[in-house]
């Protein structure tokens, strides 16, 4: 029997990638932070305006917001057309709260819990801190690097439960409807629990995202105010119950969390109308996106990802290196831009692939084009 503090948890590449490019900053080195996945814009200025408005007159106490939930509602049902009781929404600690809640809820030790290979490092990392079994399905280019009902048809035994995440982190891939609801069709007749993480719903660069909703509304949907609406340190982020497990998440959240940040609840409020603001940035996305992947490929680096939505160019770069984590902080220390190894999101193939991340600023893309082009070349 493997003791809780036995267990293996990989810690991030990327916040060791961070901290390394911080001392250099530190050092008066000029960093280009492309490592991390968070948007280099800060959250909305209506959500600043209506913390700094709630600092003054809130106490800020243990708080849940029935307008935030109820604002949370009018969003499935303005930018999907699904109806949502606003009971059913669970305020959560950001989708990394979401996430925890949901194994905690749906799953046991031991259980077999399904994902693509290459994915985001947390699933595997906090499932396997909570003793349950990570099954990693190998995912190419030929199903855009997401996994499929047939993979899910033979596995066996089935799953207790299936992660999808459209657009994903680390490609940007979207699955489309036809691909979500066979995957849900399989999950439903295998009695398989199904966690859909829509985080980076909003950002996409052709079709809208289909949300697990529209499809099946007993699908369990994770989504945050980190990634669309530039709100990561606010650690704000949601659940939807379906109607059978709203009490048993209320009591789970209760006991783990207490509530979310009350500030952050103000503030999310007010970001949720700020979509002019935020269309700003999905345009700064969407050029960043065109120049990164055109630089990349007159380097030579050609085999990327079809990042569909999200902002990430996941490249490999075989032909360059089999150590990724080396080859990203050799570029840290010669040129201050930092990218992020492959490894955090497939501890297999990872080694030969890397991830960039394009939520900064145009100015900061050219410039990092520029530095990678030359040490390239110079190399
Ligand atoms: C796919 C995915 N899910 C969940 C998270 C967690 O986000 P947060 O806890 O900031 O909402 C991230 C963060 O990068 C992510 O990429």
């Amino acid at each position: 029997m493997t003791r809780a503090c036995d267990r293996v948890v990989k810690p991030f590449y990327a916040v060791e990638i961070n901290r390394l490019a911080h001392e250099l900053k530190r050092r008066g080195v000029d960093v280009i932070h492309m490592e991390v996945g968070q948007p280099s814009a800060g959250a909305p200025e209506a959500a600043l305006q209506a913390a700094e408005r709630a600092m003054r007159s809130d106490k800020l106490g243990y708080w849940e917001s029935g307008a935030l939930k109820e604002r949370i509602a009018r969003h499935y049902r303005e930018s999907y057309r699904v109806e949502i009781e606003p009971e059913r929404v669970i305020l959560t600690p950001g989708a990394s709260g979401a996430l925890l809640l949901a194994f905690a809820v749906l799953l046991e030790a031991g259980d077999d819990v399904a994902m693509g290979r290459p994915g985001y490092p947390a699933y595997r990392n906090v499932l396997n801190a909570l003793g349950m079994q990570p099954v990693e399905l190998p995912c190419g280019a030929e199903t855009r690097f997401q996994p499929t009902a047939t993979m899910i048809e033979a596995l066996d035994p089935a799953p207790a439960a299936l992660i999808v995440a459209s657009p994903a982190n680390p490609t940007g891939t979207m699955l489309d409807r036809g691909e979500l609801t066979a995957l849900i069709d399989v999950c439903r007749r295998r009695s398989i629990a199904l966690i859909s993480d829509e985080i980076y719903h909003g950002i996409s660069y052709g079709p809208a995202a289909v949300s697990a909703l529209e499809i099946d509304s007993s699908s369990i949907v994770i989504n945050s105010f980190s990634k669309y609406w530039c709100m990561t340190g606010w650690r704000l982020g949601w659940l939807i119950a379906p109607d059978e497990l709203v009490g048993k998440m209320n009591s789970y959240a209760g006991n783990i969390f207490l509530t979310p940040s009350a500030l952050s609840q103000h503030a999310a409020l007010a970001a949720m109308d700020a979509d002019e603001e935020l269309s700003r940035h999905l345009e700064t996305y969407g050029e960043n996106r065109r120049v990164l992947m055109d630089a990349l490929r007159r380097m030579g680096v050609t085999d990327l990802a079809p990042a569909d939505g999200a902002f990430y160019v996941y490249a490999n770069v075989e032909h360059l290196t089999d150590d990724s984590l080396g080859f990203c902080k050799q570029l840290l220390a010669d040129t201050g831009v930092a990218f992020n190894t492959g490894l955090d999101f497939d501890p297999i193939e990872g080694g030969r692939t890397i991830r960039i991340s394009f939520a900064v600023s145009r100015s900061e893309t050219a410039e990092a084009v520029r530095r990678f082009s030359a040490w390239l070349e110079a190399r």
